[in-house]
């Protein structure tokens, strides 16, 4: 049983472009709406939360954890899986990011390419990046983009109001005027080159995908993530076939430290036929 952990809605967008690829897994969700969101949070309340949030899932018997949140992975993963995971009493299951993925994609570098080789070595492709404050802030992207294209040109934007916004359901005007302002201070950085590609590093952003194409040069090819992570898992299950074994029960079972009744009526209108959310159990919120 996979879990996806993230802050709050976001990792919706994550875990509906896994359910087809994988028609005999078993998912369990949990959104963390008594805290989201995390994009402008410090990063050791992040780290806390997000240990909360796989410790659940673990308890909940999945075998792997992915975090389908940026935020988390940015500042959280690197930590938890170096050490905590190992001295815990999970020590035999795995937590995974979602930014590794991201970049290879980003820059056509598959993971098990460690140093630069041609043509990447000679990429000077401008590529943007949309995240939370925490995530732009920590330039994970940027390293990790430039560690396998060192020519290649990078433009980050924080959108610090958007995934809250979208969390609470702004309406449609609302949500536009945020995009349309954050991808003109990008154009801004960029002297108005248009990036060749465009990362929305945050898993709420693909609920506004068509306010970003809107906004976003014709020409900028806009990376989808929930895809490319799909892409990547498929990948990992099969070179670790032992945490894809499922046991019997529901396929999808969707969870919120929040308010259930609300994060269904917030959901459906990104995800009309999505399942309906349960509380979790006392225990999963740090406080
Ligand atoms: N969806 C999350 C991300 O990918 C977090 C958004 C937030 O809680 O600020 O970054």
């Amino acid at each position: 049983m996979i879990g996806i952990f993230d802050s709050g809605l976001g990792g919706l967008t994550i875990l509906r472009a896994l359910v087809p690829r994988f028609s005999r897994q078993r998912f369990v969700y949990v959104g963390d709406q008594a805290h989201v969101p995390y994009g402008n949070r410090p990063a050791e309340d992040v780290v806390a939360l997000t240990r909360a949030g796989i410790t659940y899932l673990f308890e909940a018997q999945c075998s792997l954890v992915l975090l389908g949140c940026n935020t988390a992975t940015a500042v959280a993963a690197r930590t938890l899986q170096r050490d905590w995971l190992p001295t815990s009493r999970f020590a035999d299951r795995k937590v995974l990011g979602i930014v590794a993925p991201t970049v290879e994609a980003a820059t056509q570098t598959p993971w098990a390419v460690t140093t630069p080789q041609y043509p990447q070595k000679n990429n000077t492709d401008l590529i943007a990046i949309f995240g939370t404050t925490r995530t732009i802030s920590s330039n994970v992207y940027p390293e990790e983009i430039l560690k396998r294209c060192p020519r290649a040109r990078v433009a980050q934007q924080t959108c610090a109001e958007l995934a809250g916004a979208i969390e609470t359901g702004a309406p449609e005007e609302e949500l536009d005027a945020i995009v349309a302002r954050d991808v003109a201070k990008l154009l801004r950085s960029t002297g108005g080159t248009a990036p060749d590609r465009a990362i929305l590093g945050c898993t709420h952003f693909p609920l506004v995908e068509p306010l970003f194409r809107r906004h976003l040069p014709a020409g900028t090819r806009l990376l989808s993530q929930p895809e490319i992570v799909a892409d990547s898992l498929e990948d990992y299950l099969a070179r670790h076939p032992r945490l894809a074994t499922c046991s019997e029960g529901p396929r999808l079972d969707l969870r919120t430290s929040g308010n259930p009744v609300e994060v269904d009526r917030l959901a459906r209108i990104f995800w009309p036929d999505c399942p309906p959310f349960k509380a979790a159990t006392a225990g999963f919120a740090p406080g």
